[in-house]
């Protein structure tokens, strides 16, 4: 075979690499073609009037990088399967590419089409990123980042690494979670919850958003029924809607939500209810003792499972402490949620699922499909956190700065709108619900108070239908005595003089 190949003795580049890169090229361009035999090592060193070695050098390359391929008795050839054709698909003309062009652009599209859990988040953006924040943010249900003793933190972290534990940095072969970190919690949660369960029906998850998302993989089929709180929280009814759950709202009155309502005959058979029993979401109210049991009781007779998010019972003022619904489940009914983004930081992402026993494993599977694994090394530290009693003295000190906090937020609305306003879910938690007797609160009332810096949410984004309603959330964990009074200050001023010009 004669093969023209110039080579340039002169050069830096090596005779051998030279060889190399021209029979490279000459594949690639399609001058060598694919199952294409090619000359011996001897006739090339003759025809180039270089040494064998050298051209051997050149083709055990082209061997090793898939080039050619070469069988013994038969001779060498180019590969019929390039490397560059998988490589660089936009720039070679591949099988793959040959056929994806000779699809018809229906087709294509059809190839590319989201599923239906893509669309339905293409279709809607309730994020609201990419505007700067305000000095005054009321919108976030943050805790106050400030008062974290993060110098315990790091000792503890430092003290985990010194150990030099490699284990630390594989994969450990449980899902389910460090045990050390799953007997605190359950500890915990005996002792604070009044919970009584073992180690082995905690699933570690990273935060209550993970928990809701294997909750609904692993119970919710399309089309199944969810009943939520009316107003409920964003975070579960689009994890429950995007895998197709059909939600319905049941009502939340001063007592809690309206257990009545779900028994209602034209209502389907519900797949579980979620709750936020301790403190709902939105409004705060705290679910009374006897609703409690009725819904335990509608919950047995149905079959129904109880999803109880209990994300932020820690921080309570007033009233005696009502034991979690998962507390009082005398059938298994309930799955609760714990989380240590409001007690700790929300970018731990540290949380917990306490399932019955017989569901414990299929949900490590479901967590180790979803990401294996939370972070050891946090859940190590955080084990150790709560075993030397920082995580109890965190949420003490925590309680108290909040409950001053709290009491700035009522007193600065009362003195601003008097009997104008009633104040909800004061009794708990970080935040508070503003419901207006009198003054209309739309969105240009947000975007004025905005312009003043202060970030505030309506709370009409927590209901599922779109009527006007007169509230406000004031999360005022983050915000300092001051900022929640300049804040509450400049909301009224914003609205009375809408008052006045309206
Ligand atoms: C009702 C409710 N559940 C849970 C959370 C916390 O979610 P995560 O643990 O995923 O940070 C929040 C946060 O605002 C919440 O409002």
């Amino acid at each position: 075979m004669d093969f023209p190949i110039l080579l340039d003795s002169q050069s830096d580049t090596s005779l051998h690499r030279q060889l190399y890169d021209e029979l490279r090229k000459s594949i690639l361009s399609g001058r060598l073609n694919p199952g294409q035999r090619v000359p011996s090592t001897r006739a090339l060193s003759d025809s180039l009037g270089i040494s064998r070695a050298t051209v051997t050098m050149a083709y055990d390359f082209l061997l090793s990088e898939g080039y050619l391929q070469s069988t013994i008795g038969s001779g060498t050839y180019v590969c019929r399967q390039l490397p560059d054709t998988l490589l660089r698909p936009a720039t070679a003309k591949s099988t793959a590419k040959k056929q994806l062009e000779s699809l018809t652009a229906s087709k294509k599209a059809q190839l590319k089409k989201l599923s239906k859990y893509g669309s339905y988040l293409k279709e809607r953006n309730w994020l609201g990123y990419g505007d700067q924040e305000p000095d005054i943010q009321f919108s976030f249900g943050r805790p106050d980042l400030s008062a974290f003793p993060m110098r315990q933190w790091m000792q503890i972290a430092n003290q985990v690494a010194k150990k030099q534990d490699l284990r630390l940095l594989d994969c450990p072969s449980k899902s389910q979670g460090y045990l050390p970190l799953r007997q605190s919690i359950a500890a915990h949660l005996a002792k604070s919850r009044a919970v009584n369960c073992t180690a082995d029906q905690i699933i570690i998850v990273n935060g209550s958003q993970q928990a809701i998302d294997l909750v609904t993989r692993v119970l919710v089929e399309r089309g199944d029924s969810v009943a939520i709180e009316e107003p409920g929280y964003i975070g579960a009814k689009k994890a429950f809607e995007v895998q197709g759950a059909q939600l319905i709202g049941i009502p939340v009155d001063e007592s809690g939500l309206v257990v009545d309502r779900l028994k209602m005959p034209q209502l389907p058979n519900f797949k579980l209810a979620y709750v936020t029993p301790s403190h709902q979401f939105p409004t705060g109210v705290v679910l009374t003792l006897p609703r409690r049991l009725e819904l335990l009781a509608w919950a047995q007779q149905t079959g129904t499972f109880i999803i109880e998010d209990d994300y932020d019972s820690e921080f309570r003022y007033e009233g005696r402490p009502v034991p979690a619904l998962a507390g009082l489940d005398q059938s298994e009914s309930v799955i609760y949620i714990g989380t240590f983004s409001k007690v700790l930081f929300p970018a731990l992402r540290l949380g917990y699922l306490v399932v019955p026993q017989a569901f414990a494993e299929v949900f490590a599977r479901a967590k180790w499909l979803a990401d294996r694994h939370s972070s050891l090394m946090d859940q190590m530290i955080l084990a150790e956190f709560i075993k030397g009693g920082h995580l109890e003295r965190h949420i003490r000190r925590m309680r108290m700065l909040y409950e001053h906090r709290r009491k700035t937020v009522i007193s600065v609305l009362q003195e601003e709108f008097a009997d104008t306003i009633e104040i909800l879910g004061d009794n708990a938690g970080i935040n508070v619900l503003v419901r207006f007797k009198k003054h209309v609160i739309d969105d240009s009332v947000t975007t004025q108070v905005r312009s003043y810096g202060v970030g505030l949410s309506k709370t009409s984004q927590f209901y599922l239908t779109d009527l006007p309603r007169n509230e406000v959330l004031l999360n005022y964990g983050s915000l300092t005595d001051e900022e929640i009074a300049k804040g509450v200050k400049t909301l009224a001023a914003v609205l009375k003089s809408k008052a006045g010009t309206g």
